[in-house]
């Protein structure tokens, strides 16, 4: 019997999961460690019974179409799934399985790491070294000086596992309040010592303002102008999840102005960034190339349990974590 057709989408897929599809399915890998041109993709999609992409890798109903009636199961390896359009692949009765759970620690880390990087100005004392401004002051009192943790609040937007983790991970740093908001209270609020507040108040009251939601509807833009000008002067915001959760033009003002003190960022939009954007010769904006989940056993469990979803998706079976 023969097998069934995949598309993977990157070659630099961690080995131990292109092995587990190569031994159940005809493997057609994009040779490339850099995103499918979309029409590349559209070429090879279609009589493909299942994709492994990643979220470069827009499915939408043009893609969709392209595939045809063969695609059966979608596994993107990546827990956020704005790339597709779900209620295309939903009509299409197409399986999509994803990765939540497995890039949790590592994403709620780099969230702390990307804060406190933020924070205490690490980037800009970096090129401080770099730009021979040390070698000027030496050691000096008001030099370099951050803003840290101990007694402040901090507010979390989106209270899934990764804005749970963080908040667990700051724990010993001596926050005083810990804010979050999300659709609605959440049973680990109560066990961590986190209050739900409206999404206004998070604004109003936090120090550090941390986004670790999905992008939806909902969230799309709602970091925008009224909610820098709600925000504390002092305030810093740091966002692991999506660019899009943030009006970014109204960012860049916020942060020229001085509505805001800092952001910390590890998406944006567009991503990649180009290297002349605006938001980079911004000096208290810390930027890193969206690595979140960017750590060894990490990525590999990202790709293998993407590996076993499409293949238990192929074979009927329940897939470990599936959307739909
Ligand atoms: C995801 O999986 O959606 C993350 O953004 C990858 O780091």
């Amino acid at each position: 019997m023969s097998k069934p057709k995949i598309l993977i989408t990157r070659d630099d897929i961690p080995q131990k999961a292109l092995d587990m599809l190569k031994e159940k399915c005809d493997v057609d890998i994009w040779p490339k460690s850099f995103p499918i041109p979309r029409d590349e993709m559209l070429k090879r999609i279609p009589g493909k019974d299942a994709v492994f992409c990643l979220l470069t890798d827009k499915m939408d109903e043009e893609m969709l179409n392209a595939a045809g009636p063969s695609l059966k199961v979608i596994g993107t390896m990546s827990v956020g799934y704005d790339h597709l359009s779900l209620d295309e692949i939903k009509k299409r009765g197409i399986k999509v399985g994803y990765t939540p759970g497995v890039l949790t620690d590592a994403t709620a880390e780099l969230t702390v790491a990307l804060l406190l990087a933020t924070s205490r100005r690490l980037f800009e004392a970096h090129s401080e070294l770099l730009n021979g401004g040390w070698g000027k002051c030496a050691w000096s009192p008001l030099w370099m000086n951050g803003w840290g943790l101990k007694d402040s609040t901090v507010g979390i937007f989106g209270f899934g596992r990764i804005g749970q983790g963080v908040l667990t991970r700051l724990q010993g740093f001596g926050v005083r309040r810990f804010l979050y908001n999300s659709r609605s209270p959440k049973k680990e609020g109560v066990a961590l010592g986190a209050e739900y507040v409206a999404y206004d108040d998070l604004l109003k009251e936090s120090d550090f303002v941390i986004i670790t939601s999905a992008l939806n509807d909902e969230t799309r833009d709602i970091f925008n102008e009224e909610a820098f000008a709600k925000m504390k002067s002092s305030a810093i915001i740091v966002n692991t999840s999506r660019g899009g959760v943030i009006k970014q033009d109204a960012l860049i003002k916020a942060l020229k102005t001085g509505q805001i003190r800092a952001a910390g960022l590890d998406v944006m939009t567009p991503e990649p960034l180009p290297a002349d954007h605006e938001l980079i010769n911004i000096p208290n904006c810390t930027i890193i190339p969206h690595i979140g989940s960017a750590e060894v056993t990490t990525r590999e469990g990202m790709a293998t349990l993407t590996a076993a979803n499409i293949i238990a998706g192929l074979e009927n079976k329940p897939m470990p974590a599936n959307l739909c």
